[in-house]
């Protein structure tokens, strides 16, 4: 696991999205785990940057999303499907049948996302998986509890993600939904390569955990001690915890 340090977010985000066109442009076939949340916004909007003044080239990519909401449609402006159309999908040149996320209106959502697993793997796998990390050590919407879910599933959300995503349901915790649909545990760790973002003192306890602790459910992301290929970039307030 390597913690390299930023001076502050858009210093992260600019390292960020360089990995991503440094992998690009090395495999323009590369698979992308991607992460919503307010954390990665400054990244895509450079990345959306580099495609438009540098000719960063997703036309070969594929994408898979880590999570979405269940019960609202990719219309709902609070969906994780408009945060990818806003933020990257309308701006890039990544087709949009190769842009995976989460059907959160599926009929049978166990279903979905037994279909989401077999997506990635016919695609061959995460060549990287970008993250974000909850101030409670969740990644994706796999929140601390007794035991953890390997696969991408069905997830009942604890209040603080609840709280953590009203921002996008104009401020009310009331109308973020109670449900979300997740990739599994085991799903990001078999991912070949692992990027983690995390800004702000909000996120500083949840670093030290992840990087420090013991490897325990209680942390999702203490897991990534586990992968050989981590790297976690934090600005100072995050890695606050680790001097
Ligand atoms: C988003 C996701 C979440 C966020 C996390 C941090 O797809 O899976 O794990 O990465 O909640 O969110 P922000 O960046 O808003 O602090």
């Amino acid at each position: 696991m390597i913690v390299s340090l930023c001076s502050d977010a858009a210093a992260i985000s600019e390292l960020a999205a360089s990995r991503v066109a440094d992998l690009l442009r090395a495999r323009p076939t590369a698979v992308l785990g991607l992460p919503t949340g307010r954390t990665p916004i400054q990244m895509y909007a450079e990345l959306v940057r580099m495609h438009k003044e540098e000719g960063l080239d997703f036309s070969q990519a594929t994408s898979f999303n880590l999570d979405e909401f269940v019960g609202i449609g990719p219309d709902h402006p609070g969906s994780y499907h408009a945060y990818m159309a806003e933020h990257l999908f309308n701006h890039v040149n990544l087709p949009a049948q190769r842009a995976h996320l989460l059907d959160g209106l599926a009929s049978d959502l166990d279903a979905e996302c037994d279909r989401y697993e077999v997506s990635i793997v016919d695609a061959g796998g995460l060549d990287l998986q970008i993250l974000g990390i909850g101030a409670n050590g969740h990644i994706g919407f796999n929140e601390p509890a007794d035991g953890l879910s390997a696969r991408t599933h069905r997830v009942a959300l604890l209040p603080e993600s609840r709280e953590g995503n009203a921002v996008f349901f104009g401020g009310r915790v009331a109308d973020v939904p109670r449900e979300a649909l997740s990739m599994g545990m085991g799903t990001i760790l078999k991912a070949r390569r692992i990027l983690l973002l995390a800004t702000g003192a909000g996120k500083r306890d949840a670093i030290e955990a992840a990087v420090r602790g013991p490897v325990t459910t209680r942390v999702p992301a203490s897991f990534l001690q586990l992968h050989p290929s981590v790297e976690i970039l934090c600005d100072n307030d995050a890695a606050a915890g680790l001097r």
